[in-house]
C-alpha cells in the first residue's frame, strides 16, 4: 500500500452525530487544512489517471468540487460541474437520484460534454452509491464513456460499489465504522 494513504487517513477527522444522530460524518476539511495530505491526495488520483485519455473530469457539488478541478488541470482534463438543481444558467440535463429520506437531482449543462468523450466522475466519499449513479446517468445519456468512478473515502458498509454495475470505482480511503 501506498505510504501516503496512512497519512490521508489520518487527517480526515469523523465526527460522530453529524448531521443527525447516529451518523459518523467523514469531515475531509482537515485534510484540507494539511498541504502534504491534501496534495498527497490529488497526487494519487493525478499519477492513476495522467495519460488515459481522459479529456473531462466531472466533479460533484459541493465536496467534489474540492478534489475534481486540480486533478483535472493536472491530467489536462476540462472540468464540468454536476451541480443542485437551478444553480445553472444555461440548459441543462437533469437526473433525479433516492436518498435515504427523500430525492435530490444533479444537472449539467448542455454541451459541456460531447459524445464519446472519456470521463472521470469525481466526488469525496461514497456512501450508498446514489449520487454516483446519477452522476455516471448524466454523462452516459450525452453519448460520453465513463472511465472509472474516483472518490477520497469509501463506507463499504452501505454497499454503494454494488450499486455503480460494475463500473470501475477507486478510492484512497475505507471506512468501515459507520
Ligand atoms: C455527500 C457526499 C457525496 C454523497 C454520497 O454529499 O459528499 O456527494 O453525499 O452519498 P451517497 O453515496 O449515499 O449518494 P451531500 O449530498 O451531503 O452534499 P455536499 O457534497 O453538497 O455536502
Ligand atoms: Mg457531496
Amino acid at each position: 500500500q501506498d505510504p501516503r494513504l496512512h497519512g490521508i487517513k489520518t487527517k480526515i477527522r469523523v465526527v460522530p452525530n453529524f448531521p443527525k444522530s447516529g451518523i459518523m460524518f467523514q469531515d475531509i476539511t482537515t485534510l484540507l487544512l494539511d498541504p502534504k495530505a491534501f496534495k498527497d491526495t490529488i497526487d494519487l488520483f493525478v499519477e492513476r489517471y495522467k495519460g488515459k485519455n481522459i479529456s473531462v473530469v466531472a466533479g460533484i457539488e459541493a465536496r467534489g468540487f474540492i478534489f475534481g478541478p486540480p486533478i483535472a488541470l493536472a491530467i489536462g482534463a476540462k472540468f464540468v460541474p454536476l451541480r443542485k438543481p437551478r444553480k445553472l444558467p444555461g440548459k441543462v440535463i437533469s437526473q433525479e437520484y433516492i436518498l435515504e429520506y427523500g430525492r435530490d437531482c444533479l444537472e449539467m449543462h448542455v454541451g459541456a460534454v460531447e459524445p464519446g468523450e472519456r470521463a472521470l466522475v469525481v466526488d469525496d466519499l461514497i456512501a450508498t452509491g446514489g449520487t454516483l449513479c446519477a452522476a455516471m446517468d448524466l454523462l452516459e445519456r450525452v453519448g460520453a464513456e465513463v472511465v472509472e468512478c474516483a472518490c477520497v473515502i469509501e463506507l463499504p458498509e452501505l454497499k454503494g460499489r454494488e450499486r455503480l454495475n460494475g463500473k470501475p470505482l477507486y478510492v484512497l480511503v475505507e471506512y468501515a465504522e459507520i
